[in-house]
């Protein structure tokens, strides 16, 4: 038997002994050592998670080793140090055949729409289960996920060393994408605007040149004062007020990124964006980043300890959750530690 943690309804968290399931034909078995706490765990939690079926195993940022593989997996498999993507997809729809499985038809997200790592073992796709090199450590790989959600929308991006790069939120996504916009595309300056003080000094860990608390100042007199305006935005806070401030922002030319879910409108206009021919991109899960993340990682250029600010058995899960939603100022990435 393993222990799973399982949202048996909306509100309702239980550990769950399971029967410790056997692979499918093309499946591998994980058994799970780190996995990283998500918003959209919590989401699910509370049943705000329209895609999300309960009972559920939520978990989708886990790292583990593959103990068992399916018949039509070449058993060498067994042993390997893996990160698992969690995007599944039919690879026949227009989307797969174009390259973007992270938005094909028949969409199945581990964790969310089936099972995930919240549990000691979990099975999934042998081809979701990316090998990571025994020089990264595995607290490390369990951050694969969340970087590939900033690996994927910098791709949509295309950042050069000449922008001028605002980032709005500096939680565990935002300080991705300020580490991926420095460190690995080396934006000329970035700034990096939230509420909370404690966020703004991570995101200066991160790489960010300034921080502004939109609390206290406003984000369009920093860049009058700077004269430029900025040229990439990425909104990693997703309030529904920050598309139309971001593109009233933007320098002509500029690039917008968006990342949010909410259902909110806002308003804009067609002349504020054709005026100055703004693209504006949106960005969902990855498309297959993963190798790419994993290769930024063994080569040094993320530091995922800037984000870990917890480390944490999983049975105190319920712990996990509560910190990660009522604390922002002292709590980033949270990773549930699975017995050995
Ligand atoms: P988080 O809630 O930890 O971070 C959001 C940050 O934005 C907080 O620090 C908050 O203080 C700040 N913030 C809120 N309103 C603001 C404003 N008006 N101006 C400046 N800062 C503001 O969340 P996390 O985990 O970093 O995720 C960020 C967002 O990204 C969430 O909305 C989440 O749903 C979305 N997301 C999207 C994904 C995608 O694939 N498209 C994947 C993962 C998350
Ligand atoms: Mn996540
Ligand atoms: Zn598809």
């Amino acid at each position: 038997m393993m222990k799973s943690i399982v949202i048996t309804q909306p509100g309702v968290l239980e550990i769950q002994q399971r029967e410790i399931p056997l692979p499918a034909a093309d499946e591998v078995r994980v058994k799970t050592i780190y996995a990283g706490v998500c918003g959209s765990d919590v989401h699910i939690y509370h049943g705000h998670n329209p895609f999300a079926r309960y009972p559920r195993v939520i978990g989708h940022e886990f790292f583990g080793v593959i103990d068992q593989v399916g018949r039509n997996v070449m058993p060498s498999r067994i042993g390997q140090r893996v990160v698992i993507d969690p995007v599944v997809s039919c690879g026949h729809c227009y989307p797969c055949s174009i390259g973007r499985p992270n938005v094909c038809l028949n969409l199945q997200v581990i964790g969310v729409h089936r099972d995930g790592g919240f549990s000691e073992f979990a099975c999934v796709p042998a081809s979701n289960a990316y090998v990571v090199a025994d020089a990264i450590p595995a607290h490390h790989a369990a951050l694969v996920e969340p970087f590939s959600i900033a690996a994927n929308i910098t791709a949509q991006l295309r950042p050069t060393t000449d922008d001028v790069a605002l980032v709005y939120g500096a939680g565990p996504m935002g300080l991705a994408v300020i580490q991926v916009l420095k460190t690995v595309f080396g934006v000329a300056h970035l700034v990096a605007t939230d509420r909370v003080a404690a966020r703004l000094q991570r995101a200066t860990e991160c790489g960010a040149d300034r921080c502004v608390n939109n609390q206290a100042a406003n984000v369009s007199d920093y860049f009058d004062e700077y004269g430029r305006a900025p040229t990439l935005i990425v909104d990693a806070a997703c309030h529904p007020a920050i598309l139309p401030q971001a593109i009233e922002l933007a320098s002509p030319a500029g690039r917008i990124g968006i990342m949010g879910f909410s259902d909110a409108a806002c308003t804009i206009s067609q002349q504020a964006i054709t005026s100055k021919e703004l693209s504006i991109f949106s960005s969902r899960l990855n498309s297959a980043r993963f190798p790419q993340v994993i290769n930024w990682m063994g080569a040094g250029k993320l530091n995922p300890d800037a984000l870990i600010t917890h480390q944490l058995d999983f049975d105190q899960v319920d712990v996990a959750l509560h910190l990660f939603e009522n604390e922002p100022a002292a709590c980033c990435k949270i990773l549930l530690e699975f017995p050995a």
